[in-house]
C-alpha cells in the first residue's frame, strides 16, 4: 500500500506545481529563489535572514500558534520574490503549498459567488491546504465582500493552526485598520516572522 500512497502524494504536488505555472510562476526554473536574492541593503539582508530562518524552522513550528510569515511594506522590495522562494522550497519538500494571487482569486470567486458548490469548493481549497501563499493581500479596492471572503479563509486557517505566507504592501497597522479581525489573526500567526520593509524608494529593488 505504501508506494501507492506516496505516488498519490507526488501527484498532488505535481498538480499544485502545474497550478503555480498557470499563475505565471514556473517552479522548476523560477528566478525567484533564495540564491538569486541579492543582499543589497539592510532591509534586503533582514528580509532574507527571516525568510531562511522560517524555512529552517518550518518543520518544528508548522503546527504552532506562530507558524506563519508576513512580508509587508515597500513596493518592489522583494516580498513576492522571497514568498515564492519559500513556497517552492516547501513544495520541493512535498508540502502542499497553494499559490493565491489575491486579486485574481478574489475576482474569480466574486464572479462565481452565486454558484454555491463552486464557492464552497474554491474556499475550502484555500482554507485547507498545507500552506497558503497569499500574494499581494488587499491589493486594489477592498469592499465588504472581499473582507468576508478573506475572513472565512484566514479564520479557518487560524483556528486549525495552518500556516500562511503573506506578501502585502500594507503595514501591520494598516492591515488592522482594514479589518481588525483579519489583521490581528494574521499578526498573531506571523508575529515571530514579520518582515516590515520601510516605505522608501531606497528599498525598491526595481529603482536601485
Ligand atoms: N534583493 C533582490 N535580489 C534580486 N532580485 C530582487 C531583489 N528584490 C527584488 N528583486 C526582483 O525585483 C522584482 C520586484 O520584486 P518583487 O516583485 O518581489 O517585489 P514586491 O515587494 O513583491 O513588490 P510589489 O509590492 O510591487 O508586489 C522581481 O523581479 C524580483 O525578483
Ligand atoms: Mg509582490
Amino acid at each position: 500500500m505504501q508506494p501507492l500512497a506516496v505516488s498519490c502524494e507526488c501527484r498532488k504536488i505535481e498538480k499544485l506545481k502545474n497550478e503555480w505555472k498557470s499563475s505565471g510562476i514556473n517552479t522548476e526554473m523560477s528566478t525567484q529563489t533564495f540564491s538569486n536574492f541579492e543582499v543589497w541593503n539592510e532591509s534586503s539582508e533582514f528580509a532574507k535572514e527571516v525568510a531562511i530562518a522560517f524555512y529552517n524552522d518550518f518543520k518544528n513550528i508548522r503546527n504552532n500558534r506562530q507558524n506563519s510569515i508576513l512580508f509587508c511594506g515597500q513596493v518592489g522590495s522583494g516580498k513576492t520574490h522571497l514568498s515564492v522562494a519559500l513556497g517552492i522550497n516547501l513544495l520541493d519538500k512535498k508540502i502542499k503549498v497553494v499559490y493565491m494571487s489575491y486579486r485574481d482569486v478574489l475576482t474569480k470567486i466574486k464572479r462565481n459567488m452565486l454558484d454555491d458548490e463552486y464557492y464552497t469548493k474554491i474556499i475550502s481549497k484555500y482554507q485547507t491546504c498545507d500552506v497558503l501563499l497569499i500574494d499581494d493581500l488587499f491589493k486594489g479596492k477592498v469592499n465588504e465582500s472581499d473582507i468576508n471572503i478573506m475572513f472565512e479563509i484566514i479564520n479557518y486557517r487560524y483556528l486549525n493552526h495552518l500556516p500562511v505566507i503573506i506578501s502585502t504592501e500594507f503595514t501591520v497597522d494598516r492591515l488592522l485598520y482594514f479589518d481588525e479581525g483579519i489583521g490581528s489573526r494574521i499578526y498573531e500567526m506571523c508575529k515571530d516572522y514579520v518582515v516590515e520593509i520601510e516605505k522608501s524608494q531606497e528599498n525598491n529593488y526595481r529603482l536601485r
